[in-house]
């Protein structure tokens, strides 16, 4: 298998934190988040840089993480839900990345999300509207991915097993 990184693209909820964790001990590799980067870089929670700095400000330091994180090689990279949105970010990404995008169902990510409290954008009155939204408009991102997964109704397992599948030829 190709020693490039895999980069996890997807909406929030799609499970692409525990599918990079589990995939990376798979292929002995290390899981590196964007979120996780900046939480550590800026040492405050996603939820507080959004409600202190705003949205622009986390946007910015997500396209610092990616460009850090992007060169790196080989790991698995669990991309926050919004890196797509930046081309510049998928750029960097390409470079080095295989770009494997996990699709879930608004159903299904509001059934993973609901009782969270993480996820700034959607604390709105009616989470499923804006899931639903968001996805809408969003979509034609995540499609710049190479590859696409399916995780509805998946165990963290079977969708490892489908991206290996997937990657067993690169
Ligand atoms: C976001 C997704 C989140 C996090 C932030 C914004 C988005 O990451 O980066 O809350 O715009 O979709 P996850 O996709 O890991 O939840």
């Amino acid at each position: 298998m190709s020693k490039k990184n895999i980069a996890l693209i997807g909406f929030m909820g799609s499970g692409k934190s525990v599918v990079s964790k589990k995939l990376a001990a798979i292929l002995k590799r290390e899981a590196i988040s964007t979120d996780d980067w900046i939480e550590r870089r800026e040492g405050r929670s996603i939820n507080r840089i959004f409600e202190e700095s705003g949205e622009p400000y986390f946007r910015e330091q997500e396209t610092q993480a990616v460009r850090e994180v992007a060169g790196k090689e080989p790991v698995v990279i669990d991309c926050g839900g919004g890196v797509v949105l930046n081309p510049q970010n998928i750029k960097e990404l390409r470079k080095k990345s295989i770009i494997v995008f996990l699709a879930a169902s608004p159903k299904t990510v509001y059934q993973r999300i609901k009782d969270k409290e993480d996820r700034p954008l959607l604390k709105t009155a009616d989470p499923q509207t804006r899931i639903r939204q968001l996805m809408d408009q969003r979509q034609s991102f995540y499609a710049q991915a190479d590859y696409t997964v399916v995780t509805d109704k998946k165990t963290v397992q079977q969708v490892c097993e489908e991206i290996l599948h997937l990657l067993a030829h690169e």
